[in-house]
């Protein structure tokens, strides 16, 4: 008998079934017996259910597979027990369920180990409107003693050998969210991470798994994960000599085990997991909707346009070029301004990147009126200002450091490993005393200067040496974890008493791109690298688990500050356009001609910006196909409005390049096509035309390979950005 969840408790040795509209998770919970998982995939109708194991679909592999007993398996717990015994032998003792405030049911599992007052629950929260579940894990210690957690995941997943393929994420800081797709091959393939404070450079805590081989973007079934951590953490497949591929993910491990006092509960992050016949942008939409919903701060409120200072002035901050800058993007339509590092210091003054941190204070001699000054001004602009801020860190050079040097990240009897500048170090957020540091931080700001909108919180280390000068010898190996612990009972703080207040997440760029991060922010810098071009791809990448309005993307200066490649105006504002829009640059700098292509850019912004920012994504050709051009769109959900971007992003004469069919209309609407962005003298043939969705998703528009402008005004890049509005 099938037992749905969401019943007010399911009875022993019964199916539970963990279903959303689109999927179905079916597991056995047989009391006295380990949690079985039986299926994940398609939504099994109960008949189908009911037989699965006739169908041989029914995997009968445990749910939370845990170390000692057949030890050559892999395990998602591991556990040295009180009495120096490695083996644990869980069972089901019950289960149970409750409606989520967020609409979908909780299914809590719980297990007890066959000897050992030691108790394992694992949990299945379900988000029906989008087709996510989340598992996590809690473990309690009730025996007499000390209980080391060696390994510790949030999850396990069975994924029935075949020709299943790996979607994931690597990179470097500035070549962020680079993509790979491989066959999962026999042994162990696995993502890790060991920054201890930034998690996303190198590669993410993501991924999708095509059961029909090569992925595609709108077709073929796909699951995708997501490890919902701010720290360290793995994720591996381990394809051995049975049937399965075995998916697990959670913290990383290493030096990090965890020690368990007796009634101590130890819970794992969360991993959220979901399943889509739609191809890869079918997974993606499920995690936007469920970002944007559920994960996302103020995931529902429109993001403004804005000015960051960073590439105009890095840290030549004062009163008189914050002014200027706020006038530039006041008088191009932008909503908001923000300073970034530079404008704080007293003792030490911050004007190379080696002092300060810590020494929250301004700068006079930058800025003689203060913030008050700014804020007014900004008001006197009618935009909204903010303020950029690296809480978690302190430089040598700082007051804050002279005064509590045990304050840092740092291991006895060693040199203090110093890292930007050449001396900055890493605030031991395990410490109460610096979490109540970094809450001042905010919490001084906000109080004092209301008006503030925005705030970049920027994070530029790692751990550079395994120490915590707060922690016990014998808790040594808590450091990454309890960092983590701490920041994140600060963020709470934080956000309950500043939750108005927009918060960029910033690591060195990317470095924090990961929804475990989220529910305190509103959105993330996917990179420091601003190349129009090189962002294409990392966006791209970005927008597998991460929706546009997220994604702060910025127009910044030609030739870019990174790559140096020079890219025309109407291409870098067509790719800042596809995210949440910004500029990264000194207006000062540029010509009247770039100023009213920006001028457009933001206006035209502010008209597609719920479609961007609340819509559907579909990706359409991809970049890393290397087929010439790159494009996407967004549609509403009740798909009566559309943008559909398409950069040129190679230029070779005789090039042919594919005519992109669009996706995600309907076939029944009709659409009206404008360009937005429009630099060339005359409209493209088809503006103000009508179309039908099933000749749009069938063939497509068939783009201009070059502008149509004066001769010399023609360049190697071009890109179109059209919208696609419903003709009732
Ligand atoms: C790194 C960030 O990614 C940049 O955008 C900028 O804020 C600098 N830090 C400032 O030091």
């Amino acid at each position: 008998m099938l037992a749905i969840a969401g019943t007010p408790c399911v009875a022993m040795g019964e199916t539970v079934n963990i279903s959303t509209p689109q999927t179905s998770l079916i597991l056995d919970a047989a009391e006295g017996q380990p949690l079985k998982i039986l299926y994940y995939g398609d939504r099994l109708s109960e008949a189908d259910a009911s037989a699965l194991s006739d169908g041989g679909g029914a995997m009968w592999l445990n749910a939370y597979p845990v170390y000692g007993i057949y030890p050559m398996a892999e395990a998602a717990l591991s556990v040295t027990h009180s009495d120096g015994n490695r083996t644990t032998d869980i069972a089901v003792t019950g289960v149970s369920t409750r409606t989520d405030a967020d609409g979908g049911e909780v299914t809590t599992v719980k297990m007890r180990d066959r000897f050992y007052p030691f108790d394992v629950n694992v949990n299945y929260r379900t988000y029906p409107a989008e087709d996510i579940i989340e598992t996590w894990v809690d473990v309690t210690n009730g025996e007499k003693g000390m209980v080391t957690l060696n390994r510790f995941l949030s999850g396990y997943l069975p994924i029935r050998y075949g020709n299943v393929w790996m979607h994931s994420l690597y990179g470097t800081w500035a070549d962020e969210t680079n993509i790979t797709e491989e066959p999962v091959p026999h042994g162990v393939r696995m993502i890790k991470n060991k920054d201890g404070l930034r998690n996303s450079h190198t590669s993410h805590a993501e991924v999708m798994l095509s059961l029909d081989g090569r992925p595609r973007e709108n077709q073929g079934r796909v699951i995708g994960a997501a490890l919902c951590y701010t720290g360290n953490y793995k994720m591996f497949i381990d394809t051995d000599d049975g049937d399965y591929h075995h998916l697990f993910a959670g913290i990383n491990e290493e030096n990090s085990e965890y020690h368990l006092k007796k009634g101590e509960t130890f819970t794992t992050p969360e991993l959220a997991f979901t399943y889509s016949d739609e191809g890869l942008s079918g997974v993606s939409r499920n995690f936007h909707r469920w970002g944007r919903n559920h994960r996302l701060h103020a995931g529902d409120k429109e993001r403004k346009i804005l000015l960051n200072s960073w590439e105009g002035v890095y840290l030549a901050v004062n009163e008189e070029v914050m002014s200027g800058m706020m006038e530039d993007i006041a008088s191009m339509g932008g909503e908001l301004f923000v300073m970034d590092d530079g404008w704080f210091g007293d003792k030490y003054k911050r004007d190379v990147d080696n002092s300060s941190l810590g020494d929250w204070v301004v700068d006079k001699s930058k800025l003689p009126h203060g913030i008050y000054g700014l804020l007014d001004e900004a008001s006197r602009h009618g935009i909204r200002f903010g303020i950029w801020i690296e809480p978690e860190m302190t430089n040598t050079l700082s007051e804050l450091y002279e005064r509590h040097p045990e304050y840092v990240v740092k291991a006895p009897h060693r040199e203090i490993v110093k890292g930007r500048g050449g001396t900055q170090v890493v605030l031991d957020m395990a410490n109460p005393k610096v979490q109540d540091i970094v809450f001042e931080v905010v919490d001084t700001l906000m109080t004092k200067y209301p008006a503030i909108d925005y705030i970049k919180w920027d994070a530029n280390a790692p751990v550079m040496e395994h120490g915590s000068q707060y922690l016990t010898a014998d808790n040594q190996s808590h450091l990454y974890i309890d960092y983590h612990k701490g920041l994140e009972k600060t963020l709470d703080r934080i956000r309950t008493a500043h939750p108005d207040v927009t918060i960029q997440l910033c690591a060195s760029g990317g470095g924090r791109v990961n929804w475990g991060f989220l529910p305190w922010f509103d959105e993330f810098w996917c990179s420091d690298n601003t190349d129009a071009l090189q962002r294409v791809f990392m966006q791209w990448g970005t927008s597998y688990f991460y929706p546009a309005i997220a994604m702060g993307s910025h127009i910044s200066a030609s030739p870019n500050h990174q790559t140096f490649r020079r890219i025309p105006i109407k291409f870098r504002a067509d790719v800042a356009m596809s995210g949440r829009l910004g500029l990264e640059m000194q207006p000062r700098d540029m010509n009247e001609e770039d100023r009213a292509v920006c001028r457009q850019a933001i206006a035209d912004y502010k008209a597609i910006r719920p479609i961007v920012q609340f819509g559907d994504l579909y990706r359409l050709q991809s970049p890393y196909e290397r087929k010439g051009v790159a494009s996407l769109m967004y549609v509403t959900p009740e798909k009566d409005d559309a943008v559909f971007y398409w950069w040129k992003i190679e230029t070779f004469m005789g090039q042919q390049l594919p005519r992109i069919p669009m996706a995600g209309l309907d076939p029944d609407k009709n659409y009206r096509v404008t360009e937005l962005n429009r630099i060339d003298n005359q409209p493209l043939p088809y503006e103000g035309k009508t179309f039908s969705g099933r000749y749009l998703m069938s063939n497509g528009l068939e783009m201009p390979v070059t502008y149509r402008v004066d001769y010399h005004k023609n360049t190697d890049y071009s890109s179109r950005v059209l919208r696609l509005t419903e003709v009732r």
